[in-house]
């Protein structure tokens, strides 16, 4: 029996941690009818260390509660995810079309704006070690020139409130001054915390590169797909229907630390519930 997918379903959104919630306010911010279930799995983070088939494990998980608790659409929030478990979330749910990944629409974006030119990649060890940017975007365009970077300090330096300072600008700046990078026309944040460091990461270039946030072009894909499947959620919200009020954000291992940093990505006050999938 197939059921019917309702335009007022949520949309769940996940992330090994908090970072993912840059994507999740870009989501908010363009689509403000939409209801989010975020889902951030703070017990294992930070993905970024871990083995691809433990973060594929995780996803699969993951994914499965966001389709249990009803989501239309399953956006991967997080580079390392999206790396080592989009193929498996797309098998294991079901939900092909429905699944987006923070990967391939950053791809796509590059090879039309900045064809055959020289793309840098900034990302966590595991996402740089997957090369998987440099695949997708190969799969668009063979004579492509992607170079990447990992820069495993910026997650836990933004975490901890290191950014806009004079700390966070040198560390930005003697990891961009790696000769690998030079001469590179773009730069994908691979990572959802850095967006955070874009103005710092633009400073350090001028207006020579753009410095690509994925989590404004993500939100766009989204709302494509879901204009596409006639998804997009045409109720007005209001506080007592659901609007920002039944955002739901939860937590696999809750602390009160991880809530008050929330509030750096989300840019307003977020309250974190505690509920763990692996009991
Ligand atoms: N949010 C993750 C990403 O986009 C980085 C943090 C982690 O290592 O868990 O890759």
């Amino acid at each position: 029996m197939t059921t019917t997918i309702k335009q007022t379903q949520p949309i769940g959104i996940f992330d090994s941690g908090i970072g993912g919630l840059t994507v999740a306010r870009a989501i908010t911010k363009l689509l403000p009818n939409e209801q989010i279930i975020y889902f951030g799995d703070t017990a294992h983070m930070p993905y970024g260390e871990k083995s691809a088939e433990a973060i594929k494990n995780y996803s699969v998980k993951i994914a499965e509660f966001l389709k249990f608790k009803n989501c239309k659409m399953i956006v991967i929030a997080c580079n390392t995810a999206s790396a080592a478990g989009y193929k498996a979330v797309v098998k294991s749910t079901g939900m092909k079309d429905l699944i987006v990944n923070v990967i391939d629409p950053a791809a796509q974006y590059v090879v039309k704006n900045h064809y055959r030119q020289k793309i840098g990649v900034i990302g966590t060890k595991r996402t740089v070690s997957s090369n998987v940017y440099a695949k997708r975007i190969e799969a668009l365009d063979p004579l492509s020139n992607v170079v990447q970077l990992a820069t495993p300090l910026l997650a836990p330096m933004i975490e901890e409130g290191f950014y806009n300072n004079k700390i966070s600008q040198t560390i930005i700046n003697s990891y961009l001054g790696k000769s690998k990078l030079s001469k590179i026309d773009a730069l994908i944040l691979g990572c959802t915390h850095y967006p955070l460091v874009k103005a710092e990461i633009q400073k350090f270039y001028g207006k020579s590169v753009e410095v690509i946030d994925s989590s404004e072009i993500v939100a766009l894909h989204v709302k494509s797909v879901l204009e596409k499947h006639q998804l997009l959620n045409p109720t007005v919200p209001s506080k007592f229907s659901f609007g920002k009020k039944a955002q739901q954000f939860i937590v696999s291992d809750y602390t009160q630390s991880f809530e008050e940093t929330s509030k750096i990505f989300f840019d307003e006050k977020v309250k974190l519930k505690q509920y763990n999938i692996w009991e």
